[in-house]
């Protein structure tokens, strides 16, 4: 990809300055796309699109679980590491380091994908459990057979990027070790870095300490910091704290270096919801559920809200009902949405088409 860092980050694609609107519809030939506003869901093998797709600030997981839940979903958790392992790394070329993660499975699939994740660069955040209550299996367990506790919950794992830089040396470290390396090859005494930032040892404290303690400098600090390394430093090696070795960082890159995180009080990692039902479930002919997985509405809108801002890119690489596709409408982000077999992708394209006319009417009142 064009936009991928040569210099000194590890090449992770960088954010578009100005990214347009209008999605990369139709950009492979002869594949059914659906594009509504800013949302786009493409029927195809989600592996063969992610080159096409714009840099994602959310990636939404919601694929294999190991139960046989639809065509191509393996019959148990032994092989799902080896059916993800190819998205994961496929993600991991073209995330941004501030990228999130939201994975979606049962406790044993997730704990199965966890080491091809960590393998490739994501950082473990939480494990968010989805309650659907005891209304989820009213009814439906016989105590004469049933051997433990009704299950009534999915999991939802939070991942961000192990944003590594690469130092003097030309080796990937991690963050903090950049920053301490980069104010010693300055020349410059680590209690300095406190009169950079106008604090009494907050600095040397939070920013620069090695432990796991460890505070990622927010951007005003980092700007002082930057400013007083350049200027202050040994004439010799500057730039300091440089992304490309020519300029220094400035703080609107280094706002872009770790995840994005939109704080909404009164939520915890368990979500209270119950699974989907009323008018949100969609129905085929037989009015049966559509899809064995719809995912709530409200969940998907949440987390993508957390993660990003509006004009943001959301990937839904296994989109089902593609409802990330959905919310990035409601919400105002930008998104890439896959869904390999037809009649699930016909279903979600008449959704998102609805959608439309929603907003359409609404705008019209
Ligand atoms: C668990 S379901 C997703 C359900 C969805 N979150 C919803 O709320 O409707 C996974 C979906 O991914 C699709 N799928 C599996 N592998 C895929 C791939 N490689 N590319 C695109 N879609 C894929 C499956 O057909 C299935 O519909």
């Amino acid at each position: 990809m064009e936009n991928e860092r040569t210099n000194n980050v590890r090449t992770f694609p960088v954010a578009q300055e100005s990214i347009p609107l209008a999605l990369n519809a139709g950009v492979v030939a002869n594949i059914p796309t659906t594009v509504v506003g800013t949302a786009q869901i493409e029927c195809a093998n989600a592996l063969t699109l992610y080159e096409q797709w714009d840099a994602p600030t959310v990636i939404i997981s919601d694929g294999a679980y190991g139960l046989s839940l639809f065509p191509g979903d393996p019959a148990t958790s032994d092989e799902l590491a080896e059916w993800y392992a190819p998205h994961i790394a496929a993600w991991s070329r073209y995330a941004l380091p501030e990228t999130s993660l939201w994975f979606w499975g049962t406790e044993v699939g997730w704990a199965s994908v966890h080491p091809v994740l960590k393998l490739h660069g994501w950082e473990y955040r939480a494990l968010h459990v989805w309650d659907k209550g005891i209304g989820h299996i009213a009814g439906n367990v016989n105590s004469k057979t049933i051997r433990g506790f009704p299950v009534v919950t999915e999991v939802c794992a939070q991942y961000v990027r192990d944003v590594r830089m690469t130092n003097a040396e030309g080796q990937a470290v991690p963050m903090k070790q950049w920053l301490r390396e980069e104010w010693q090859r300055a020349g410059l005494p680590l209690s300095k870095t406190n009169d950079a930032c106008g604090v009494k040892n907050a600095a040397t404290r939070k920013y620069f300490t090695q432990c796991h303690l460890w505070y990622f400098p927010p951007t005003e600090m980092m700007e002082r910091l930057v400013a007083y390394a350049n200027e202050h430093g040994r004439a010799d090696g500057r730039p300091y704290f440089s992304l490309d070795g020519v300029q220094p960082v400035t703080g609107a890159q280094w706002t872009r270096m770790r995840s994005k995180w939109n704080h909404m009080h009164g939520i915890t990692n368990v979500w209270s919801e119950p699974a989907v039902r009323g008018a949100e479930r969609l129905k085929d002919e037989q009015a049966k559920a559509a899809h064995a997985n719809q995912k709530s509405l409200r969940l998907i809108e949440r987390i993508i809200t957390a993660s990003s801002d509006a004009g943001d890119v959301v990937w839904e690489p296994f989109g089902g009902l593609c409802p990330a596709a959905v919310a990035s409408l409601r919400t105002g982000r930008r998104c890439f949405s896959a869904e390999s077999i037809e009649t699930f992708y016909n279903r979600a394209s008449v959704r998102l088409a609805k959608e439309e006319t929603l907003f359409a009417e609404t705008a019209s009142r």
